[in-house]
């Protein structure tokens, strides 16, 4: 089992898209052990895009992250890190493939609602970004013998 953050970004929360968005995620079996509303600080923004902050786009990003509530989640799964990645598509919504999130509800590279770790190193530092240990909830839904075999 792998966990991963996402974030529904200013743009998925303003356009009310949270619910079908959380549903992609859901839909696909993947299990959510924490979740909250938050707003993002300057401070946590320039830790989270650490690797972003000194490109030109950043003081778009940074305003445009911090404009509105975001919504973050721990999200658990076979592959989630990977399989995340996927159902949201490539960055830009304009080339995000037909299918994935992004690809179905964004024209935008910066405003492509939703964020997903890249890696397990960023997943790692990421979901200790928003969330206490106590935060996260281990449990087994009790629908999982029918999303997996066993022995996956
Ligand atoms: P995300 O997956 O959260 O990681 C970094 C974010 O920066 C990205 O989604 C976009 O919202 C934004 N981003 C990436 N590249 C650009 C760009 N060239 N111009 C503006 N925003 C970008």
């Amino acid at each position: 089992m792998e966990r991963t953050l996402i974030l529904l970004k200013p743009d998925c929360v303003q356009r009310r898209l949270m619910g079908r968005i959380l549903t992609r995620f859901e839909d696909k079996g993947l299990n959510i052990v924490a979740m909250k509303m938050m707003q993002v600080t300057p401070e946590l923004a320039k830790h989270h895009y650490a690797e972003h902050v000194e490109k030109p786009f950043y003081p778009g990003l940074e305003k445009f992250i911090t404009g509105a509530p975001v919504v973050a989640a721990v999200i658990e799964g076979l592959e989630a890190i990977r399989v995340v990645r996927e159902l949201l598509g490539a960055t830009s919504g304009l080339k995000a493939a037909a299918g994935t999130i992004r690809g179905d509800f964004s024209s935008s590279r910066q405003m492509n609602l939703v964020h997903a770790s890249d890696g397990p190193e960023a997943a790692a530092r990421e979901i200790e970004l928003y969330f206490a240990a106590g935060e996260i909830c281990a449990y087994s839904p009790t629908v999982t013998p029918w999303l997996k075999a066993d022995d996956e």
